[in-house]
Parts: structure tokens; C-alpha cells; sequence
């Protein structure tokens, strides 16, 4: 009977799929490096989500590993070179928390466009500051979207009913996949001298890395709107900071920094900043979605060699 490891916490359906399939688990949640070098050499296969970290001396001790699963979208957290290496197959699930991080941009983007989060400060402070808050409409707003993939298309759907106009910068988004959602394909430079709000849906890799360096974020419209939902490298954290003392950058709303768990931040406690703590994927609907799928894909992985999506 195979065994897998869950790594960390996940829906209890997935433990269920498993059992029914005929999978052994053992969950076991925070483990360091150290116990997961233990922990692993007994397990066919590994379930993570973020904080579970299989790095390459966690690989070298995975002697038994055939495949590691993320319940959610990034695999930064897994050291893919030393599992491909070690023949162990990394398998995601890119579907199942796309809509519910989508949402979450949109409630950052009107979080930041409205002041939201210091405006309820004050207002529960007793401060009733009604003349302290003035906003930004996002109706006929360009909304730049760096990446329209899973994610970012979704997140166009929504921004075209909010009457928004859509710029998308995304070297994989084909031109009939662009007329069809309704946005426009631009260059990266082009984005940054158009766009009203900016919004990032791309994997942090080599090429995406600081993809808002100082310099591109230098580009941007006076007053814009930053959020970021996708992955805390992909901006230069000093930069926006230097840039929202400045009035230039308006508002910024971060769910996702550099260093994470983000316990401190350069930009924690600058004016016009909201911070969430990596909620992107957090709703009751995408844990439950990707924890099936993630058990369902690496159940069929387990008993037939079936691969639906590494
Ligand atoms: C993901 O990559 O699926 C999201 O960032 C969610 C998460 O890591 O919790």
C-alpha cells in the first residue's frame, strides 16, 4: 500500500480520497528540514501547500519518493531540478484556487482604490474621518495585468464587468486568446506608461524575478494602484515603499512578500499600504477544490503511473 506524507494542513477530503483509495497517510505539519530528511525516506509520495519546503537535501533523502503534490498553483516552494533528478514527479493543481484568488485581487484593488482597511480603523477608532478618504473610481480604468494566465484571465473577466479597461502583458497570451477575454496584448513598457492599477498573475521564476524592478515601477503612471496576489519577488519591495512616500504610487495592496512568513517588511506601516498574509488561495471552496484535486492526481500517479498534470 503506498504512503504519503501531508506536509501540510489540507482539507480532510483529501485524506478521505486517499483512504478510498487505498493510500495509507500521516500527516504530519510544520516539520523543519531536519525532520523532513527524517520524516521522508518512508513515503511514496508528499502532499505540500507553502510551507512545506522539499529542498534538495530533502530530495537526496527521499529514497522511496515517486511524486510530490501542491495543493494550490506555485511550486517555488519545491526544489523541482533535485526532485526531476531523483525521478520524483512534482504535480500541482493549477485550476482549483484560480477563481478565489482572482476574487481576492479585486477586493484588494477596491481596498486600496477606497481606502478601505484605514478607513475602518478610523472609523472604529471613533474618529469618524469622512473627509480624510478620497478615492479612486475603477469604472473605465485601465487595469494592467502582468499575466493572464489561470488567474489573470479570471481576474479580466471581472475587470471588464467592473467596465474596466483590460492591458495584458503576458508572452504566452496569443492573440485570439486576447480578442476572446476582451483585452488587449501589450509589451511590458507599454503596460507601465498606460496602466491606472497594475496586478500581477505570474509564477516567480528566473524570468519574471523584480519584474517591477525600481526602474519599471519608475515608468508607471503618477497615482497608480499596485497589487500583488502572485509572489512577493516579483516586486522590488524598497522601491514601492520610496514610491508611496512620494505620492507617486496612490495606493498598494500586498498579499505576498519577498520573505514569508512576513513577520516584518520594509513596507509595513507606510501610508496608503494594505497587507494581507498570503490569503490569495484561502476560501473554504479552493482548499476544498485543490485538496481533491491533489489527492485524486496523486492517487492515479500511485496505483497506475497515470500522470493528469505534473
Ligand atoms: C498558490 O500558489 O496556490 C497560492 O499562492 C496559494 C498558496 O500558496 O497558499
Amino acid at each position: 500500500m503506498p504512503k504519503v506524507l501531508i506536509g501540510d494542513k489540507l482539507s480532510p477530503a483529501a485524506v478521505e480520497i486517499f483512504h478510498a483509495r487505498g493510500i495509507e497517510t500521516v500527516t504530519k505539519t510544520g516539520l523543519n528540514t531536519e525532520e523532513l530528511i527524517a520524516e521522508i525516506p518512508e513515503y511514496d509520495g508528499l502532499v505540500v501547500r507553502s510551507a512545506c519546503k522539499p529542498n534538495a537535501d530533502v530530495m537526496a533523502a527521499a529514497t522511496n519518493l515517486k511524486v510530490i503534490g501542491r495543493a494550490g498553483i506555485g511550486v517555488d516552494n519545491i526544489d523541482i531540478k533535485a526532485a526531476t533528478a531523483k525521478g520524483v514527479v512534482v504535480m500541482n493543481t493549477p485550476f482549483g484556487n484560480a477563481i478565489t484568488t482572482a476574487e481576492h485581487a479585486i477586493a484588494l484593488m477596491f481596498a486600496a482604490a477606497r481606502q478601505i482597511p484605514a478607513a475602518n480603523a478610523e472609523t472604529q477608532e471613533g474618529k469618524w474621518p469622512k473627509s480624510g478618504y478620497m478615492g479612486t473610481e475603477v469604472s473605465y480604468k485601465t487595469l494592467g495585468l502582468i499575466g493572464c494566465g489561470n488567474i489573470g484571465s479570471r481576474v479580466a473577466e471581472r475587470a471588464i464587468g467592473l467596465k474596466m479597461k483590460v492591458a495584458a502583458y503576458d508572452p504566452f497570451l496569443t492573440e485570439e486568446r486576447a480578442v476572446e477575454l476582451g483585452v488587449e496584448k501589450v509589451e511590458l513598457d507599454e503596460l507601465l506608461k498606460r496602466a491606472d492599477i497594475i496586478t500581477l498573475h505570474v509564477p516567480l521564476t528566473d524570468q519574471t524575478k523584480n519584474v517591477l524592478s525600481r526602474e519599471n515601477l519608475q515608468k508607471t503612471k503618477e497615482g497608480l494602484i499596485l497589487v500583488n496576489c502572485a509572489r512577493g519577488g516579483l516586486v522590488d519591495e524598497e522601491a514601492v515603499k520610496d514610491l508611496l512616500e512620494s505620492g507617486h504610487i496612490k495606493a498598494a495592496a500586498f498579499d505576498v512578500f519577498a520573505v514569508e512568513p512576513a513577520k516584518e517588511n520594509v513596507l509595513f506601516g507606510t501610508k496608503n499600504f494594505i497587507a494581507t498574509p498570503h490569503l490569495g488561495a484561502a476560501t473554504t471552496e479552493a482548499q476544498e477544490n485543490v485538496a481533491l484535486q491533489v489527492a485524486e492526481q496523486m492517487a492515479d500517479y500511485l496505483l497506475s503511473g497515470a500522470v493528469t498534470n505534473a
